[in-house]
């Protein structure tokens, strides 16, 4: 039996498949999974438009009014499928200590075992789909190749916007190119005649399994986000830090942004900030009015592919990619207030996923207008309006709702996006969440002492994702959920790309979230933290001053563009404040992160601490 749906699901292959390991593959996971039957995609609009009709037909998609978001959908998740299960994502090297100490290990022999068994038969009731893709332009020298199989027409819709999705990816591909495995399923196979529920998922168990050494990816029992869309956390992340490592790159937890000055010079930027830190908005973001003339340009919004390049100068430089195609935005919080550029691209040709559905058939969430709309129904399909919100306390939206849209729609697209080499940066900037301790912005002495502060990095859970609020958090890079191998050989690796370049980037530091008494942010934020990346800017074309201080180069109130703004010097002052009590504490959390890390900590950083905790207590 199980030879014959292999054979048939070889032979469902349109003739341009000539990948005989891709093919052989296929019927492999077929004859596992007995799904009912196979569908190679070939990521055209058809393809998509019928996807989502016969979704909206099962009721797992809504059709939003046309005249108010064309082309668009709104799905609505099980309750218990709402985001990334970290304690869920596996790293299953070798050797556990090649995973280290942030990352769940298992190993590997004995998770194939699981894995085999909960996969057999895993897709029954349901049709397989065979989705190419390509992370970065296709054809690009950065880009890489991967094919994710999937039970879920939900991923199909999503992986078209989000990745180089279908048909061309076979020419790349060609008859023995490589490609990553990714295998998906939502883990709820059907029964004769079974209905389908809105959101199929496996509500008790959950895998998210990452095989380093053979770059293989197996996702068990989440339909949601970076547990399915396997081309986006799964491989950009994880498998490809593990590439990187091996090979001489970095991929990073990073959005890419160009600044133009009025005269129309252009410096490009990546910076990593933890999940649900603002990264999209800073991509996006739209300078105040008295910054005449300077534009920001949107390279990507989550993840950068980072590799040295030679140019024609002799000059070694690093030259940045966006490996994907959409954004997979957070919802709740974007506005035309906050994010401009965002809002623009949504118009159109849009997955919304557990946001509120209004009367009239377009989407709203929390924080989208000053004033909710007098009736909604809810992420869960129950009647909202603002009494009930306020009796219950319950969102309209779920925090982490998302949408997912076309790179391409976003007004302040770079020109320069889809360039296969990349585009060169002059800086990388590293922020969390801190209510206090962490100033504004500063900038690190060196290419050594930033990556101490990048790997020191901390930021504030929020309710939305990890329960508790306010508790510091140790994300290094923003990358604790996403490094595929242990964190110390990662800091290692990192200390070592600052050799790989003749034109080392600046590393700096930001804080837009720090709390004034009352709780309330002292620092304006969005656009306005064009004043610090402007600073940010000319600061690695040697134009403007600093001061040293323990902590690196930090502006003084005259150091900063303040033309427009209503901060005060007083404001500033206790914005860039360092505590020196509450940065021994903080080094404090720096030797008890660092001592997590044991013997793979490189000695740089621990020499590093000493000299930071030296030079504080001068
Ligand atoms: P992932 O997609 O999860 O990786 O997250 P992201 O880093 O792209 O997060 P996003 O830009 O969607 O940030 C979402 C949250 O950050 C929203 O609640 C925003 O309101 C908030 N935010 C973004 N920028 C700022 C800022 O400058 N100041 C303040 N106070 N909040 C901000
Ligand atoms: C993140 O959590 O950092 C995201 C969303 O970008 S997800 O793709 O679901 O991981
Ligand atoms: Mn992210």
């Amino acid at each position: 039996m199980s030879q014959s749906i292999a054979a048939a699901a070889i032979a469902a292959a349109p003739e341009y498949v000539k990948n005989a390991k891709l093919k052989e593959w296929v019927g492999q996971i077929a004859a596992l999974t007995e799904p009912d039957q196979v569908v190679w995609c070939d990521g055209s609009e058809e393809e998509y438009d019928r996807l989502c009709a016969e979704m909206v037909e099962a009721g797992m998609l809504i059709k939003l009014n046309p005249e108010k978001r064309k082309n668009s959908y709104l799905a609505w998740s099980d309750p218990s499928d709402v985001a990334r299960v970290e304690d869920r994502t596996f790293i299953c090297s070798a050797k556990k200590e090649d995973a280290g100490p942030t990352n769940n290990w298992e190993d590997p022999a004995k998770m194939r075992k699981t894995l085999n068994e909960l996969f057999q038969g895993c897709m029954h009731g349901r049709t397989l789909y065979v989705i190419p893709f390509s992370m970065g332009p296709l054809g690009s020298p950065i880009a890489h190749i991967g094919v994710e199989l999937s039970d879920s027409p939900y991923v199909v819709t999503n992986m078209r916007t989000m990745t180089r999705m279908g048909k061309a990816v076979y020419d790349v591909l060609g008859t023995d190119g490589a490609f990553v495995p990714c295998v998906h399923t939502v883990g709820a196979p059907l029964g004769k005649g079974e209905k389908d529920s809105r959101w199929p998922c496996n509500p008790d168990t959950k895998y998210i399994v990452h095989y380093p050494e053979t770059r293989e990816i197996w996702s068990y029992g989440s339909g949601y986000g970076g547990n399915a869309l396997l081309g986006k956390k799964c491989f950009a992340l994880r498998i490809a830090s593990t590439m990187a490592r091996d090979e001489g790159w970095l991929a990073e937890h990073m959005l890419i942004l160009g600044v133009e000055s009025p005269a129309g010079e252009k410096t490009y930027v990546a910076a990593a900030f933890p999940s649900a830190c603002g990264k999209t908005n800073f991509a996006m973001l739209i300078p105040p009015k008295s910054f005449d003339g300077w534009k920001i340009y949107t390279v990507g919004d989550d993840i950068a592919w980072i590799k040295p390049r030679q140019d024609a100068d002799g000059v070694t430089r690093f030259y940045a990619i966006n490996p994907e195609a959409g954004y997979f935005g957070v919802a709740p919080g974007t506005s035309e207030k906050t994010n401009f550029n965002a809002m623009a691209t949504l118009k159109e040709n849009i997955i919304f996923t557990n946001v509120a559905l209004t009367d009239d058939g377009d989407v709203w969430w929390e924080g989208m207008s000053k004033e909710a709309p007098a009736h909604l129904v809810d992420w869960q399909g129950k009647d909202w309006t603002p009494e009930i919100a306020k009796e219950t306390g319950r969102k309209a939206a779920h925090p982490n709702a998302r949408f997912t849209a076309p790179a391409a729609q976003c007004p302040s697209i770079d020109p320069n996006w889809e360039d296969p080499a990349g585009v060169p940066i002059s800086a990388f900037i590293f922020g969390g969440r801190r209510a206090t301790t962490v100033p504004l912005v500063y900038q690190a002495f060196n290419w050594n002492f930033g990556v101490y502060m990048a790997a020191t990095l901390g930021s504030e859970t929020t309710a939305a994702a990890f329960g508790a609020q306010g508790v510091v958090r140790r994300d290094p890079f923003a990358m604790l959920p996403f490094c595929g191998y242990h964190m110390g050989d990662y800091f290692n690796h990192w200390l070592k790309m600052g050799d790989a370049v003749d034109a080392t980037p600046g590393i700096f530091c930001v804080n837009w979230f720090r709390l004034n008494e009352e709780g309330q942010f002292m620092w304006p934020g969005f656009g306005e933290n064009m004043r610090v990346l402007k600073w940010i800017v000319d600061r690695v074309r040697g134009r403007v001053a600093a001061t040293e201080n323990a902590l690196g180069w930090m502006p003084q109130y005259e150091d900063i563009d303040w033309t427009g703004s209503d901060v005060t010097k007083e404001e500033f002052d206790a914005l860039v404040k360092i505590d020196p009590a509450a940065w021994a504490s903080e080094l404090e959390g720096h030797k008890e992160w660092f001592d997590k890390m044991g013997d793979r900590l490189p000695k740089a950083l621990d020499l590093k601490r000493e000299l930071f905790s030296l030079s504080l207590g001068k």
